[in-house]
């Protein structure tokens, strides 16, 4: 539980360190591999800490790296005992992230076997696997869903496949990837993801000897090898966590630089952060970030796949555009799901309004369907102090920067969710100026 004490505009510095979205992946991986892997700027989240316990009861040894003193967060994952965990054990991580699916792959090729417990993961969505599913019998696995999750075995060594994602999905597309490079023979992936993280996953993979093309059409070709070897990686920087920061500084009015964020993974973002207002300098070691004075300007936006507005970036924004001048627009192309946080706004005084309707250029998926996915944001509204529990890693940012933009104390509880993909979040803000007290949850 924190009480937040509002009105203080967040200024400092923060540092950025792997990211989220990649991290987990890369740390599966070392289980295809047949020596160890040594991974690099690894953060304090609670995705990784799940992740190490569920490589861990496989069998694999999880151990930090010796410390340089830089803070730079390094595991040494080595699978050389890898066996099948203990169902128990394993069922007592359900429910808590959606890595897990990812082990499908990495565990039939070395086990033949695989219990995946059910997942976790934000409520963004029903958040489907049956792409996942899907793909694997492709690759000849047999899938059964048993009450507490789904059992999979490969009778026999699986084998390269075609096949095309309905949608360019993250999950799906590493799933694929991470069962492909150990197949027989050739896989075909058409509408693969291509994010920055999917793209550092290639290369992990590519260091462990796997042979991998991506062509300009999104289409992936991973020829299978026997064997695959340890990896040295260091992880591209969060940029979701990077976004988060800048659009803090724009909703409470801030200067915050962002150590470890990389341009190169955010110029979609930078466009539209400048577009409204916000002010941002590319340095030699990160991006800084601030509300240069005056009004911000409502803007429109389409949250699409990679090159385009990541849906991750939309929440800590829609904080900020809630203090723009005009009708700014955000059609979310992605989840079915992901405005839920916005109740929270409205309580403080936003003036948020969510449609079933597709509000933008791109028809996505959940037009006509019964999904509030479009939202229209009307400023700039001053926000006051509220009481809410935190609804999700994004959201749950959002509500927080919310806070901190409004006038008067709010208390915000459920925030152990912000940990999962926010590492060290309380120490940051406070370095940022933020006021707030800690209380034990009532
Ligand atoms: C990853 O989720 C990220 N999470 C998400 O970040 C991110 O928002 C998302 O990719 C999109 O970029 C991690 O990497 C751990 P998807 P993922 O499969 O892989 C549908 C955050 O806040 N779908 O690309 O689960 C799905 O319902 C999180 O850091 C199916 O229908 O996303 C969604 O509508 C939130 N069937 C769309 O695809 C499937 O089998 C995109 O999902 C799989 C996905």
């Amino acid at each position: 539980m924190l009480d937040v004490h509002g009105g203080v505009p967040l200024k400092g510095t923060v540092r950025v360190r792997g990211a989220k979205n990649l991290v987990p992946k890369a740390m599966v991986a070392a289980l295809l591999g047949d020596t160890p892997s040594v991974l690099r700027g690894v953060p304090a989240i609670r995705d990784v800490e799940i992740v190490t316990g569920l490589l861990e009861l496989h069998g694999v040894r999880v151990t930090p790296g010796p410390d340089r003193g830089d803070a730079d967060g390094e595991l040494v994952l080595d699978p050389a005992a890898v066996e099948q965990g203990s169902i128990v054990d394993i069922d007592a991580h359900a429910g808590s992230s959606r890595i897990p699916i990812l082990l499908c792959g990495p565990l039939l090729h070395r086990l033949g076997q695989a219990f995946i417990p059910d997942l976790g993961g934000c409520r963004i969505g029903d958040r489907p696997i049956d792409f996942h599913l899907d793909v694997l019998r492709k690759f000849g696995a047999v899938v059964d869903k048993t009450p507490g999750g789904i059992r999979l075995t490969a009778p026999q060594r699986l084998r390269g496949t075609k096949v095309g994602l309905p949608y360019p999905s993250v999950g799906a597309t590493e799933q694929v990837l991470l069962t492909a490079v150990r197949a027989e023979g050739v896989t075909e992936l058409r509408n693969a993801a291509i994010e920055p993280e999917i793209m550092d996953l290639v290369m992990v993979l590519q260091k462990m000897g796997a042979s991998i093309t991506v062509d300009p059409a999104r289409v992936l070709r991973i020829e299978g090898v026997d064997r695959l070897d340890g990896y040295f990686h260091r992880s591209l920087p969060d940029r979701n966590e990077a976004a988060s920061w800048a659009s803090a500084a724009l909703a409470t009015g801030g200067d915050i630089m962002v150590e470890g964020a990389r341009q190169q993974d955010m110029v979609t973002f930078l466009n539209i952060f400048r577009k409204i207002g916000g002010r941002f300098d590319v340095l030699e070691d990160g991006i800084r970030f601030r509300h240069p004075g005056g009004d911000l300007t409502s803007t429109v936006l389409e949250t699409d796949v990679h090159p385009g507005f990541m849906t991750d970036w939309q929440q800590p924004l829609v904080v900020a555009l809630t203090r723009a001048s005009g009708v700014s627009i955000i059609h979310e192309t992605v989840y079915e799901n992901r405005f839920g946080f916005t109740d929270a706004l409205r309580r403080m005084g936003a003036t948020i309004q969510l449609y079933r309707e597709c509000l933008g250029g791109t028809p996505c998926r959940f037009g006509r369907q019964n999904y509030l996915h479009s939202a229209v944001v009307a400023g700039p509204t001053p926000l006051r102090a509220a009481d809410f529990t935190v609804p999700d890693l994004r959201g749950g940012f959002s509500h927080i920067v919310a806070a901190l933009a409004a006038e008067g104390t709010s208390q915000v509880s459920g925030i152990d969710v912000i940990n999962r993909g926010y590492e060290h979040f309380l120490d940051k803000l406070h370095g940022l100026g933020a006021r707030f007290d800690a209380k034990a949850a009532a």
